[in-house]
């Protein structure tokens, strides 16, 4: 059973603090963060000062998902903002290896995020430097976009990657995930399934949270 990571891209910002206590008191497993600069994606969202001032309305991890250019710039104010995973993205103009090693000395747990277009074997020379692997399902930049399947072979082939290194890193799959969708990424191996507008403009949150606990599980 995938664990769910609620995005609060998707959440009314105007009450931000008691969307995210609503959200965890209502079985999530992670708070997702989307962080955006309208530079690597043309859209602007959150800094550190907001990821800061959520820290009290939730005992979860938060993963702290940074769309910016130069993520090793800010990473140290995220891992003080109470962040417990960063994710940088691959594709960000900065040495990986180092921005990666920054996250771990920070005591925080390190996360690598890569995007559509962006072949998986990128990824695979981290693979022994990363806590999570993020795999986009969506161009980053937006919420409540479709999901695009064509992602899917990715986590396998992550997978089988790293068996071969011998290390086991959580996949977590971000955008245009819901029951159908997850249930797809659940079965393709995700582990970790972040939905933004499936959970916060559900009807009923709760029963949201649950349809996608049980992706992968369906017969
Ligand atoms: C997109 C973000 C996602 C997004 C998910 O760039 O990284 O986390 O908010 O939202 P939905 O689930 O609505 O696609
Ligand atoms: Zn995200």
């Amino acid at each position: 059973m995938p664990l769910v990571a609620p995005s609060i891209l998707a959440a009314d910002f105007s009450r931000l603090g008691d969307e995210v206590r609503k959200v965890s008191d209502a079985g999530a497993d992670f708070i997702h963060i989307d962080v955006m600069d309208g530079c690597f994606v043309p859209n602007i969202t959150i800094g550190p000062s907001m990821v800061k001032s959520l820290r009290s309305y939730s005992k979860l991890p938060f993963i702290s998902h940074l769309m910016i250019t130069h993520p090793e710039r800010h990473v140290k104010a995220f891992a003080d903002s109470g962040s417990d995973i960063i994710e940088i993205h691959i594709e960000a103009e900065q040495d990986v290896r180092e921005t990666l090693k920054l996250i771990r000395s920070l005591g925080k747990k390190a996360g690598l995020a890569v995007n559509p277009p962006t072949p998986v074997d990128e990824v695979y020379p981290y693979l022994t430097e990363i806590d999570l692997l993020l795999i986009m399902s969506v161009n980053p930049g937006f919420g409540g976009q479709s999901f695009m399947p064509e992602v899917l072979p990715k986590i396998g082939l992550a997978k089988k990657e790293m068996a071969k290194r011998g290390v086991k890193v959580p996949v977590e799959i971000d955008g245009g995930i819901n029951a159908d969708t997850g249930e797809l990424a659940a079965r393709a191996g995700a582990d970790i399934l972040a939905a933004g507008t499936s959970v916060f403009k559900a009807p009923d949150m709760r029963r949201a949270l649950d349809d996608l606990r049980a992706c992968g599980s369906k017969d």
